[in-house]
């Protein structure tokens, strides 16, 4: 077979595979968005964020510096969920429904995902830090929170 004859086979197997993938995507898992990135950000991961942060730190007081951070195991499950939550949510915000584009936002919630892993391991070594969530957090706010009350479905 010559070259030329090849060629309109291989650019149909193509095409067949590119169609095969789109159709599969159609019949992915039948996600059912229930909370739009309002309510994503203010019913799972400020609460989250809130306990890490509060529970993680350092105060200044007269006698000087004093770390905060949690006494029991049970205490610092709790942070160790936290951190879960919000690594988890990293993916969520990446989700076709939530995305605003396919490039700085899911940079950011990647940014989210990174320091909720962080965190976590941070959790299991006793030895939290607040900033690479509030990092991520920040970062994405300067950049999206439009303040325009219409643009995020709640
Ligand atoms: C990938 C982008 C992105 C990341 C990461 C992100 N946010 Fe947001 N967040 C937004 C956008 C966009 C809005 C504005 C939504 C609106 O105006 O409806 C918002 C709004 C909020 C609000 C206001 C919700 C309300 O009820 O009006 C809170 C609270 C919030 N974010 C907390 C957080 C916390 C805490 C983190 C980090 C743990 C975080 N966000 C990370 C994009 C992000």
């Amino acid at each position: 077979m010559s070259r030329a004859r090849r060629f309109p086979v291989l650019a149909a197997v193509v095409a067949a595979v590119a169609l095969a993938s789109c159709t599969g995507e159609e019949t992915g898992p039948p996600f059912r968005e229930v909370a739009g990135t309002r309510l994503l950000m203010a019913s799972v991961m400020e609460p989250a964020a809130d306990h890490l942060w509060a529970s993680v730190g350092w105060i200044i007081t007269p006698e000087g510096e004093e770390k905060i951070q949690p006494q029991t195991d049970e205490e610092w499950i709790l942070v160790r969920n936290a951190a879960v939550t919000l690594a988890e949510s990293g993916n969520l915000l990446m989700m076709d429904r939530r995305k605003m584009d396919d490039e700085d936002w899911i940079g950011w919630s990647r940014d989210l995902i990174d320091a909720g892993d962080a965190a976590m391991q941070a959790a299991d070594a006793r030895d939290v830090q607040g900033e690479q969530v509030y990092f991520a957090c920040a970062g994405c706010h300067a950049q999206y929170w439009a303040n325009d009350p219409n643009q995020f479905r709640q």
